[in-house]
């Protein structure tokens, strides 16, 4: 049976002190919460990962990136690998989010490689993909989704491709406060799903993972997550408040 997720992407906020308080206020409510076949997942700035993986260690939650170069290693001022990542216990990394494909120019292409680069190192890459508000407005919404899978997921082996979670996050839900409808969120999860089943096999379609992210939050979480092909969420500015982000845990 294919994973409930929750996923915390809290972007380029927070100071180390206020992260750490963060994660440790979620790790303490979730000791008193049965989770059974449900992952929660946090991805803080890169320079908090150790400390949170230090911390769930100790408890349920997992620890994600929010990028990684597409080189294992070498001179890439800056950057950092997903060898790096394996290497301080990193689970997932968020790969082809919006923000990335917009202010750094990341096509379909290098996330491809970005995809093999955090698969051979045993991290699970949640992919996200998700039209524009003109894409969705001209109809081409679900192109626009189909390529992005074609493009940087489709070359994997099935065995491969089992590790990945997908994460559909229209551009125009993201950070905006207007999500997508369950209605919108669940058809174009369920196009996903048949896409994976046509590519691979309804088995592997089956054991997917597709979460829903844009304006998700604790009042929209349990409608959304109620459809069936919606598996979770990738939650950014409600990530950043522990109570907010619990209360979209207890709405799987
Ligand atoms: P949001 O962001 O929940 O703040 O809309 C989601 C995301 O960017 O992953």
């Amino acid at each position: 049976m294919r994973k409930k997720i929750v996923a915390g992407n809290w972007k380029m906020n927070k100071s180390f002190f206020e992260a750490e308080e963060l994660i440790a206020d979620i790790a303490d409510a979730l000791e008193n919460m049965e989770l059974t076949n449900t992952e929660v997942v946090i991805c803080p700035p890169s320079v908090y990962l150790e400390m949170a993986t230090d911390i769930a260690e100790e408890c349920n939650i997992k620890v994600g990136g929010q990028n990684v170069n597409d080189n294992d290693s070498g001179a890439f001022t800056g950057e950092i690998s997903a060898f790096m990542l394996q290497s301080m216990e990193v689970d997932y990394c968020i790969i082809g989010h919006s923000e990335r494909r917009k202010y750094f120019s990341e096509d379909n292409a290098l996330l491809k490689r970005k995809v093999d680069a955090v698969l051979k190192h045993d991290i699970r890459p949640i992919f996200c993909c998700g039209e524009l508000l003109a894409e969705r407005e001209a109809g081409h919404h679900f192109d626009v989704v189909k390529t992005q899978l074609e493009e940087s997921l489709f070359h994997l082996s099935s065995g491969r491709f089992l590790q990945v979670c997908i994460a559909y996050e229209p551009v125009w839900a993201i950070g905006t406060g207007v999500n997508a409808s369950p209605e919108q969120a669940q058809e174009m999860h369920a196009f996903i799903r048949q896409l994976i089943a046509d590519k691979y096999d309804n088995q592997i379609a089956d054991e997917t993972s597709i979460l829903y992210g844009g304006s998700c939050n604790a009042k929209n979480a349990a409608e959304l997550f109620a459809r069936k092909d919606v598996d979770g969420g990738l939650i950014g500015g409600a990530s950043l408040k522990s109570d907010e982000f619990i209360e979209i845990i207890k709405s799987l």
